[in-house]
């Protein structure tokens, strides 16, 4: 680990309008700092609202940048973390929270002065020594220890930080980023990110973005990795396991780093051999690649049971089919760069893959994305496919069920095939651009879609993603 950095800039800043601060009633500063009258709440909340998981996220500031310092011991399963988090406050701040679930934190300071904290669940409570103003810019050091373990999701899915026999898994959807980092752990926010991972010699730490070099010393070898375009927290990784590594760059100048696990490297060969085509096929159809690096961690990791797109590069607990690396592909557009704002929009995210898988088998040999539609309209009824609507999964339980990939995936057929291929695709691409880096929601999709097509879209998006039960006509 680090020592901590010091930064003169912030800190004069900091205490130049703390003593400003000092020498007004209160009432007055409030109202000098923009934060209204007297008794208006300065706390950020311990959440952002978002209804399926009410104390993800954290209101009142933005995370701008992560900078975390990890060391993992995979035979006693400790991490020790310093987390440098550079934030602006969006409101006045007495008071505001990190989420950390589990781990013990050691000490915490607000632009290098220690502050007071508590720790509540999975809400990390710090108090800085002096209010932080609407606007201000500070940085959060957290240094932190303890054995982390991964979530229970509402479906009964694990996410976080998930021992294996050589390493860790680390996938952090929806609420496991927290298990092994604090932060606002919510796609609302999206920052950059850098990564310094020591782990014991002969083992490899991958995080996302690019390789910035390693470094083995007394046992122990140092991965540093930098994520410079904005990431939602539970996108990041940090696996660790004994890995074989490939590392190229592709003709269009994207850096891919690879890292497979030598028991899942033959079953996984001519897969990954694919990957700079899915992307090139991918952005014939979606616009530029979003990112400047790329690749792959394929784990041995059976106890999981899922792969995630882990921006950059997605982490898969076995070797992965190809339909499966299309899907994570997909996401670094669809659910990476365009990012939800709510759990409930997650159609955005897996009804988009899935139907990139679709659209490869169509366009590789395979059947048809309408005859694939058709089998999935074939199903009963009273099939758990027609049990909600894709756009309303009504809980965090529901959000990785099939009406969400499946039926997701028929809408955007039904959308194509109403709109006319051209339109579609240009629906595709000008969502991908207009929200590149940023956010999306259904309802500026569902705006998007009848703008560029012309077209009268309420009738086909009612019936298809926000009403439950199936469809009585294809
Ligand atoms: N988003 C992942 C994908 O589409 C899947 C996923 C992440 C998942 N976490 C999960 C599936 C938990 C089931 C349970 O590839
Ligand atoms: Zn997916």
């Amino acid at each position: 680990m680090r020592p901590p950095r010091t930064y003169a800039g912030t800190r004069t800043a900091v205490l130049h309008r703390g003593a400003v601060v000092a020498t007004v009633p209160v009432a007055l500063a409030a109202l000098l700092a923009g934060a209204g009258p007297a008794g208006a709440a300065t706390t950020g909340t311990p959440g952002v609202g978002d209804p399926y998981f009410p104390l993800s996220g954290n209101g009142g500031y933005h995370v701008g940048h992560y900078d975390l310092n990890l060391r993992y011991d995979p035979t006693g399963r400790r991490l020790d973390g310093k987390a440098v988090l550079t934030v602006r406050a969006t409101q006045k701040l007495t008071r505001f929270n990190l989420d950390l679930n589990g781990l013990k934190v050691t000490a915490l300071t607000v632009d290098n002065v220690k502050a007071g904290f508590r720790r509540s669940g999975q809400e990390l409570i710090v108090s800085p020594p002096r209010a932080l103003n609407r606007n201000q810019t500070f940085k959060v050091a957290v240094a932190y220890t303890g054995v982390p373990g991964p979530v229970i999701d509402p479906d009964g899915s694990k996410d976080g930080w998930i021992p294996t026999d050589d390493g860790a898994f680390v996938a952090g959807e929806p609420q496991g980023a927290m298990t092994w980092f604090p932060g606002n752990s919510h796609p609302k926010d999206k920052s950059s990110y850098d990564f310094t991972i020591t782990v014991p010699q002969g083992r490899t730490a991958v995080a996302n973005g690019v390789f910035l070099g390693q470094k083995t010393a007394g046992g122990r070898t140092t991965f540093r990795w930098r994520q410079t375009e904005p990431m939602a927290a539970y996108l990041a990784t940090a696996t660790v396991g004994k890995f074989k590594v490939e590392q190229y760059t592709t003709p269009s100048g994207i850096k891919v780093y690879n890292a497979v696990d030598p028991r899942e490297a033959a079953a996984s060969a001519a897969v990954l051999k694919k990957l700079p085509s899915v992307l090139e096929w991918e952005a014939k159809l979606f616009g530029p690649y979003p990112y400047r690096a790329a690749g792959a961690i394929v784990d041995r990791a059976p106890q999981v049971g899922y792969a995630l797109e882990t921006q950059t590069r997605p982490v898969y607990d076995r070797a992965p089919a190809l339909s499966t690396l299309v899907h994570e592909s997909a996401h670094q557009w669809f659910g990476d760069s365009v990012t939800l704002t709510s759990w409930k929009d997650i159609w955005l995210n897996e009804g988009f893959a899935t139907y990139t898988e679709w659209l490869y088998a169509e366009q590789h040999g395979g059947p048809s994305a309408q005859k694939t539609f058709d089998e999935r309209y074939a199903t009963a009824a009273d099939d758990a496919l027609w049990s909600f609507p894709p756009a309303d999964p009504g809980s965090g339980a529901n959000i990785f069920a099939r009406p969400v990939y499946d039926r997701g995936a028929m809408a955007l057929h039904k959308l194509r095939t109403t709109t006319g291929d051209r339109a579609f695709f240009q629906i595709l691409r000008t969502w991908a651009a207009q929200h590149r880096n940023g956010h999306g929601t259904t309802a500026q999709f569902t705006a998007l879609a009848e703008r560029v097509s012309g077209k009268d879209l309420d009738q086909l998006f009612r019936t298809w993603i926000g009403t439950k039960g199936k469809p009585s006509a294809p």
